[in-house]
């Protein structure tokens, strides 16, 4: 056995009463959103396991065409390769491990590392270095130095990687979006991608998903602009168990073809509806996630999501979603008109407030963790999100305690 960090075991010693259905599931232990010890054990649980989305195939179409992302600490490179394959794989030179691309996007034939010049394939593999020759040949080089492979899966057009080689596909653990899925043609959608936040934002990652996927909260943060979508018709997607990795509700609008406008969600919408959508469809907005690090939100006129960056335990950078502009899937007939960039500014506007009134909430909830008064509350059914959000984290969290040696304290973690 080996014994945890005091904040670590306060959160898996919390387990069980955040682990269950709404009626009786509890808000996490505080520690899981602010401590330093906990976070490093949150992202060997969690990111390092779980499928990760870095955006879409069409933002890297051609042969040569790269994204470099950071995704918890880890710098990746995903690359559209000669065969026209997307391949992930870790951005640090082999050598001494300076990261040949940071946050950026391009097209190159190959990779090479501005410290000293070694230079890798777009599959990874290592093709040369200078002043190496005394150390081993190019054989053993090209046979030992080529850049560690992370896995990929495309999903509807997204690209998702993950660190874990032994992690099982994602496709089949994410059957619950794809009703809210048909209908978006999204081959032929136009992608902006996402703009991501130049400075960090000071809270938890999971906080932003919490509140983004709970309607408790906005007739009360958004008073008028979210009242075209009443939080009292959401309906909930019930929990499918410790495969599922959707979480999903839908929120009817109070007239049919509305969407993200100026004035919040309203109707008319923004852009031209997709007609190939479903009167229900055209009904309402879905707010879906796919955790840990993806946002989707699906409108009658567009599919617009948002990924997560986590930069430490109260810091984050995010990407679209409705935090910044960008990460919008459009039919191609919207994106040329010749008004679109008028419309689209209107629609920020819409964004910006409600994106304004959420940080607010987001920054106060995050200073209340360190209190010693910090509550451990009861959910509402509006909050059944969170109960399954807390159940996806259980599960991850319980593993990693298991692959520590923790000792097994609570009930759940010593029945499995
Ligand atoms: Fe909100």
């Amino acid at each position: 056995m080996t014994q945890p960090h005091p904040d670590i075991a306060a959160v898996l010693d919390g387990l069980d009463a955040s682990d269950g259905p709404v009626e009786s599931a509890r808000v996490l232990p505080p520690e899981a959103y602010m401590s330093p010890a906990f976070h490093e054990f949150e992202m060997a649980a969690v990111y390092m396991r779980s499928w990760l989305c870095v955006g879409r195939a069409q933002q890297i179409p051609a042969p040569g065409d790269y994204m470099a992302v950071t995704l918890a600490d880890e710098p990746i490179l995903v690359v559209r390769g000669a065969d026209g394959e997307i391949r992930a794989m870790s951005a640090l030179c082999r050598h001494r491990g300076h990261a040949l691309k940071e946050e950026c996007m391009g097209n190159t034939r190959t990779f090479t590392c501005p410290y000293h010049r070694w230079t890798y394939g777009l599959a990874g593999e290592f093709i040369g270095a200078p002043h190496m020759g005394r150390t081993a040949t190019l054989a053993e080089l090209k046979r030992d130095e080529s850049l560690p492979q992370i896995k990929v899966e495309l999903w509807y057009g997204f690209i998702f990687v993950n660190f874990d080689p032994a992690a099982k596909p994602l496709a089949p653990t994410m059957t619950k979006l794809e009703p809210y899925m048909a209908g978006y043609d999204l081959d032929n959608m136009v992608t902006i991608e996402p703009e991501v936040t130049s400075k960090p934002v000071p809270w938890n990652w999971k906080m932003l998903l919490e509140n983004y996927i709970e309607p408790y909260h906005t007739q009360f943060v958004h008073p008028v602009i979210h009242d075209f979508a009443p939080n009292t018709g959401t309906e909930f997607d019930p929990w499918r168990g410790p495969d599922d990795n959707v979480i999903v509700r839908y929120v009817p609008f109070l007239e049919r073809d509305g969407s993200l406008t100026e004035k919040g969600w309203a109707a008319p919408a923004s852009f031209p509806i997709i007609e190939s959508l479903s009167d229900k469809q055209r009904n309402r907005v879905g707010f879906g996630m796919v955790p840990p690090n993806m946002n989707i939100i699906f409108m009658p006129d567009m599919l617009c999501y948002g990924l997560i960056f986590p930069q430490g335990p109260t810091s984050l950078k995010v990407g679209g979603g409705l935090f910044t502009a960008g990460g919008w899937c459009m039919p191609k007939s919207t994106v040329a008109l010749p008004d679109f960039r008028d419309r689209a500014a209107r629609m920020m506007e819409g964004s910006r407030q409600l994106g304004e009134q959420d940080t607010a909430i987001n920054v106060s909830m995050q200073r209340a963790k360190y209190s010693r008064f910090s509550p451990r509350g009861r959910f509402s059914y509006l909050e059944e999100t969170l109960s399954q959000f807390n159940r996806w984290l259980a599960v991850r969290y319980r593993a990693e305690a298991r692959r520590r040696n923790y000792p097994m304290r609570s009930a759940a973690q010593a029945a499995e």
